[in-house]
């Protein structure tokens, strides 16, 4: 079966395909190849499509199991992702400064100690014009889902949570303010903001493997929510392009 027939293939790329369709101005600008530098990259589900798209890409994990399975997927994908253990906290002793034209930041300051330290330090690895793509979990969206799988008291806790680090899995969450703020704070001049998987993770399964077509339908559809203002704050992440 072709790797984008699978099931998890298709979820996936539900989930995934406005933060690529947003990255596209900044990846495929004519400037290619670009370096690229994936903070928190983990396993590289990002890190090595970008480097399949021609440019020099490196991620810095503190998790050696991620930066081990980073290097398996890289090799089976016959391309090179230069993988190095270290921290958002040290990322300028590991990379330099104005060493990167394009960071990215996905799933990662919810978990980082300090978020807006870590925005600081972006900058600082950025090149002049360089872009940030930051993709954070949204907060509106989890209290929806923890409702309605039920978990009112976990809905309710979340509901006003701008807090360290929450107790469970996820780590913090975010509101559209709160990272923009953020992001001012930093030295940050927004580029776009795009609401991500504001139905993807609503659909069941077995809609998207059984009914022909209805994949490609929900992208359609994802792309079409993901500007509007209305359904930002229904979006279970936000993607933002910064300068
Ligand atoms: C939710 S995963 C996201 C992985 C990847 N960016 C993606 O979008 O698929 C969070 C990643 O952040 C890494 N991480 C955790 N704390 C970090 C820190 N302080 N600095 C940098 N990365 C961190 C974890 O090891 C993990 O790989």
């Amino acid at each position: 079966m072709p790797a984008s027939d699978r099931p998890s293939e298709r979820r996936g790329a539900a989930r995934t395909a406005v933060v690529w369709e947003s990255l596209r101005p900044v990846l495929d600008d004519g400037q290619s190849p670009r370096d690229v530098l994936d903070i928190g990259g983990g396993t590289g589900g990002f890190a090595v499509r970008v480097a399949e798209l021609g440019h020099r890409v490196s991620v810095v994990d503190p998790s050696p199991d991620a930066l081990a399975a980073l290097d398996r997927r890289a090799r089976e994908q016959g391309v090179a992702v230069a993988g190095q253990q270290g921290d958002v906290s040290d990322l300028l002793e590991v990379t330099g400064p104005a060493s990167a034209d394009v960071v990215l930041c996905h799933g990662v300051l919810e978990v980082v100690e300090d978020p807006a330290a870590a925005l600081a330090t972006i900058r600082e690895v950025l090149r002049p014009g360089g872009s940030l793509s930051l993709l954070v979990a949204q907060r509106h969206a989890a209290v929806i889902a923890r409702a309605m799988a039920g978990h009112f008291q976990q809905a309710l806790a979340l509901l006003d949570s701008t807090g360290g680090v929450l107790s469970g899995r996820v780590g913090r969450r975010f509101t559209h303010d709160e990272v923009t703020g953020l992001l001012a704070g930093a030295g940050f001049e927004l580029a776009s903001v795009h609401g991500v998987r504001v139905f993807a993770d609503l659909v069941p399964g077995s809609l998207l493997d059984l009914e022909p077509g209805a994949t490609g339908a929900l992208i359609d559809l994802e792309h079409a929510v993901s500007t509007r203002p209305e359904y930002l704050p229904l979006a279970a992440q936000l993607h933002v392009l910064a300068r």
